[in-house]
């Protein structure tokens, strides 16, 4: 049976990789970006709109739509693709991270970990068996395993027992995927390997999780508070440690220059809330740089963002794009959301197209020298 991912070319003058990921909804041509639908919405854009920009495949929460609308509630309604009304693959995170960030009164257990919800504060609990059930209620195409993902900074003892919990809470979580026939049925469950900032944890962890043969892994921990060249070194500490055959996907990163800056450490898979969360206060991205549209500078400009990333939104002035933006009109909200994240996603397409051409190295230092000229 041919593997669900295909290396199709490495690049030689850096760890660049351009590949193909099967899953049930779809193929995914990586590096990709992943555009953040925690609440089984991206937040302001319809499907058709994501279709429209190229998404290839979109991210859900398990903490989220657990607690609400419940994933019983979901599968009964046909599972999360069916009731968003999206029919590209979806990869899941798996909650553990959100219960670390968002709910109160936590208690970290053998098991798993017992919180209150940040909505209502009911009692709740998540372990292994309960985030690959709603996982496998939600239909996900790509399930993350639970994990306890240490704060920056961190002692290395702490660090070094979250690294131990997770493995364990890994292991159990791809038992249960294939005990209930998750995996066989062609639904992929990814590895996050943690480790903060203590290089030789990450390759610990990265080693002992590519034992465990998962369909894929994860970076985990990065992009808690850490400085950017920290959070570079922690990526590059772990990737050269996972299989090579497997993809790779860095959790919750980056700015454009950031994400051109993992695909040359080997990463082939990125969400993040930034490009769509900075939409909705006027920030957009272009080439030259991050441009906030509330500036006064635009009140006349009849230009378009960009004339180099052409979109639905191309069609309307900074002017106008400004105008919505301050009088706090809805629309202001998907206008912007829509240019940034096919910013994003034209961006990974022309790093395949460079990884593929054999100039990435090249091309990414141009691009980021280009991008950071401009940004004000
Ligand atoms: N999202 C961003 N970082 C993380 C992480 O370390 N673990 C999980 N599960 N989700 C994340």
């Amino acid at each position: 049976m041919p593997s669900h991912f295909q290396l199709l070319k490495t690049d030689t003058a850096t760890a660049a990789r351009r590949g193909r990921l099967r899953t049930r909804h779809g193929v995914i041509e990586t590096p990709i970006f992943m555009p953040v639908g925690t609440q089984g919405t991206v937040k302001s854009l319809t499907p058709a709109h994501l279709h429209e920009i190229g998404a290839q495949i979109i991210l859900g929460n398990t903490y989220h739509l657990n607690l609400r609308p419940g994933s019983e509630l979901i599968r009964d309604l046909g599972g999360l693709h069916a009731f968003m009304g999206w029919n590209g693959p979806i990869l899941t995170d798996s909650g553990g991270f959100q219960v670390f960030s968002l709910a109160k009164l936590r208690d970290i257990r053998e098991d798993g970990v017992a919180f209150q919800s940040h909505l209502d504060g009911t009692k709740l609990f998540l372990g292994p068996r309960e985030v690959m059930g709603i996982q496998q209620n939600l239909g996900s195409d790509i399930a993350m395993v639970i994990d306890e993902c240490p704060p920056w900074p961190c002692e290395r003892d702490a660090c070094a027992r979250a690294c131990e919990r997770s493995l364990r809470w890994a292991k159990q979580c791809r038992e249960i995927a294939t005990e209930s026939g998750f995996l066989a049925a062609g639904h992929h469950v990814f590895a996050i390997a943690q480790g903060s900032t203590f290089d030789d944890l990450r390759r610990e962890a990265a080693e002992a999780l590519s034992a465990l043969d998962f369909p894929g892994y994860a970076v985990g921990g990065v992009s808690v508070g850490e400085p950017e060249p920290e959070m570079l070194k922690q990526v590059g500490a772990t990737t050269p440690f996972l299989p090579a055959d497997k993809p790779r996907y860095t959790m919750g990163l980056g700015t454009p220059p950031q994400i051109l800056k993992m695909i040359a450490l080997g990463v082939d898979m990125f969400d993040c809330v930034l490009p769509s969360r900075v939409a909705r206060n006027g920030l957009v991205f272009t080439p030259d740089g991050p441009m906030n549209l509330r500036n006064e500078r635009f009140r006349t400009d009849a230009r378009p963002i960009s004339e180099e990333i052409v979109n639905y939104t191309t069609q309307f002035s900074r002017a106008y794009l400004r105008h919505v933006t301050i009088a706090g009109e809805i629309v202001s909200c998907t206008l912007l959301t829509l240019h940034n994240l096919h910013f994003y996603l034209d961006l990974v397409s022309q790093a395949r197209a460079h990884i593929e051409a054999g100039d990435y190295a090249a091309w990414s230092r141009a691009w980021i020298a280009r991008y950071e000229a401009g940004a004000t």
